[in-house]
């Protein structure tokens, strides 16, 4: 019997762009509005039981952007993180940022570093922000250092299972993700966790992200409960 609630729940939180010029805005509007869709899965995850909830908030590919619209997105998240952090907090929810660090502005990192600082506490629920992530490069990173491992002769080519790979990547103490919800429309993963989706049910809603509340989120939950995992069995 399948769990009827996820315990780890992967969000790519698509359709920023085409919401905002669909009310004639710039698309950075669309982004500022998304915020309250974080917000709105952050509560339905704390009610529903889920542990884990991972937002995919800026891919590598992202930085092919234009400059303007990257900027406000750093800004963004710069100011979400100043102004959620005591919220979170109180409501006991850890923050983790996974994704290539050293590549993101000092800025952003600061803020990075001091939310996970101020709510490293939580024991709710742990919400992760997928940063400059690209699934590609942290596989491609991961066995990379694997091969400097086996060359020092800390690891041995034949020991090598798919937990040490799992362990080199920046989701390591992670559990897999058990749902992957994708708004706006596409269906595709965009480079986000590859590995870690390898069993994941995937749920795809045409509701642009700036549109999706908690009970778009519940009832993501919903369809998850009605599923049958095999896992090739
Ligand atoms: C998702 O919305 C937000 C990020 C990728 C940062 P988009 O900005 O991709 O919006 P659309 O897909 O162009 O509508
Ligand atoms: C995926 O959305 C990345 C994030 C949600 C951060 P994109 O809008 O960048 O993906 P594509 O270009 O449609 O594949
Ligand atoms: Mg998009």
């Amino acid at each position: 019997m399948n769990s009827p609630t996820p315990i780890h729940v992967a969000l790519i939180m698509d359709g920023n762009g085409r919401w905002a010029a669909s009310h004639g805005r710039e698309r950075v509007w669309g982004h500022t509005n998304g915020t309250e869709s974080v917000r709105a899965c952050i509560r339905g995850a704390l009610v529903a039981g889920v542990r884990w909830l991972t937002f995919y908030a800026f891919s590598t590919e992202n930085w092919g952007r234009p400059a303007e619209e990257v900027d406000a997105l750093m800004e963004l998240l710069c100011d979400s993180v100043v102004k959620e952090a005591p919220e979170l907090r109180a409501q006991g929810v850890r923050v983790k940022v996974i994704g290539a660090r050293g590549g993101v502005p000092e800025k952003v990192r600061r803020h990075i570093e001091q939310i996970e600082s101020e709510t490293a506490s939580g024991e709710k629920l742990t919400v992760v922000l997928a940063i400059n992530y690209s699934s590609r490069s942290e596989i491609t990173r991961a066995a990379s250092q694997i091969a400097s491992k086996a060359l020092t002769g800390e690891l041995s080519p034949v020991m090598i299972t798919e937990q040490t790979l799992s362990d080199q990547l920046y989701t390591a103490p992670m559990p897999d993700p058990d749902l992957v919800i994708r708004t706006g429309g596409e269906q595709r993963l965009s480079n986000f966790l590859l590995w870690q989706a390898a069993y994941a049910e995937l749920y795809f809603t045409p509701v642009m992200w700036p549109d999706f509340d908690e009970n778009h989120f519940n009832e993501a939950l919903a369809e998850f409960a009605r599923r049958e995992r095999r896992y090739g069995r």
